[in-house]
């Protein structure tokens, strides 16, 4: 399985200072732990939450789901020491809050050097300042530099609102311009992109539409707060059964030896181009990565 088709439909974040999240999240039905160290953890309480992550990821047992740290920002007096942690843990990936531009992940890359980091950490990027918005694409473009690493974008809608004074609306019309710009950035640069949580984790249906209208605008997955949002993110963020039988028919279609060098077919009636197939295949993948992941 290539990195491009690892499934990243949910994210939790959980508290580094919050031990029995760190250990319930062995259990949970989860793609992706965000363990943090940045706004879920209070400054008193920074070196205990550092040392509980770097215990939790040494001992392991986290299976197929991806283990992301996130860091303290770069201007703080906390990230250097929670680098120097990440460095032993050997997560997956670091996620960077309040990235301006490429420069600071290019810091950060020449920081995990020096302090010799284990070969594949990925870095990933919180896209949540003004900033942020208007340098997207050229943050996004360290993801095709393989000395940066860069593989996920992360959107930060919660800073985002604060930083800009746009608020925060049901069906999001206000973001709705930096959401789908940091989407095309993204796929510009090859990486992933996950989208904002939601705060109010007793609201199911708003919870529910959020999911939707983030799998419409393309994408990846969602970061999540609680455990009972993972369930309605999955459903979302899974590529549903018609649509994969559809990709195998469009493929098999053409595949056929009379269709061999057609470019447009007719499947059922509609008109189908090779594009369609490539983008099935993108599905069936999917598909297929989370049946594996089920059934391990
Ligand atoms: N990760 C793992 N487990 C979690 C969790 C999370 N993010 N949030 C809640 N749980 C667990 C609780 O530990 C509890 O487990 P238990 O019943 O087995 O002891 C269970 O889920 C139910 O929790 P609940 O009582 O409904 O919530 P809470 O009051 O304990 O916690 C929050 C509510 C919001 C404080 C908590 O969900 C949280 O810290 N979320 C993440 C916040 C965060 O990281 N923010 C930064 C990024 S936006
Ligand atoms: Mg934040």
């Amino acid at each position: 399985m290539t990195d491009t088709f690892r499934p990243r439909r949910s994210a939790l974040y959980m508290p580094g200072s919050n031990a029995r999240a760190l250990e319930k999240a062995r259990t949970l039905d989860v793609d992706c732990l965000i363990l943090d160290l940045e706004d879920a953890v209070a400054p008193d309480v920074k070196a205990e939450a550092r040392q509980q992550i770097l215990d939790a990821v040494s001992a392991g047992g986290y299976g197929e789901r991806e283990v992301v740290i996130r860091i303290n920002a770069l201007d703080t007096p906390w990230a250097e020491d929670d680098l120097k942690m990440v460095v032993q843990a050997k997560p997956d990936a670091v996620l960077i809050p309040k990235v301006n531009s490429p420069a600071d992940l290019q810091e950060v890359a020449q920081k995990l050097k020096v302090l010799n980091a284990p070969e594949g950490l990925k870095l990933w990027a919180m896209m949540e300042t003004p900033l942020a918005m208007l340098n997207a694409a050229a943050i996004a473009a360290c993801g095709r530099d393989a000395g940066v690493g860069l593989s996920c974008f992360v959107m930060g809608t919660n800073d985002l609102a604060k930083e800009t004074r746009a608020r925060l609306v049901p069906a999001r019309a206000v973001m709705m311009p930096w959401l789908m710009t940091c989407v095309a950035a993204a796929r510009a640069g090859g990486i992933d992109i996950l989208d904002g949580v939601y705060n109010n984790f007793q609201d199911a249906d708003g919870f529910a539409a959020e999911c939707a209208q983030g799998a419409e605008m393309g994408m990846d997955g969602k970061t999540l707060i609680h455990p009972k949002q993972v369930e309605a993110c999955h459903l979302a963020f899974s590529p549903s059964d018609d649509e994969v039988a559809w990709a195998r028919k469009i493929n098999a279609e053409f595949e056929k030896p009379e269709n061999a060098s057609k470019g447009a077919i007719q499947v059922d009636g509609k008109m189908v181009e090779r594009l369609h197939a490539e983008m099935g295949r993108r599905a069936i993948a999917i598909a297929d990565a989370i049946a594996a992941r089920t059934s391990a």
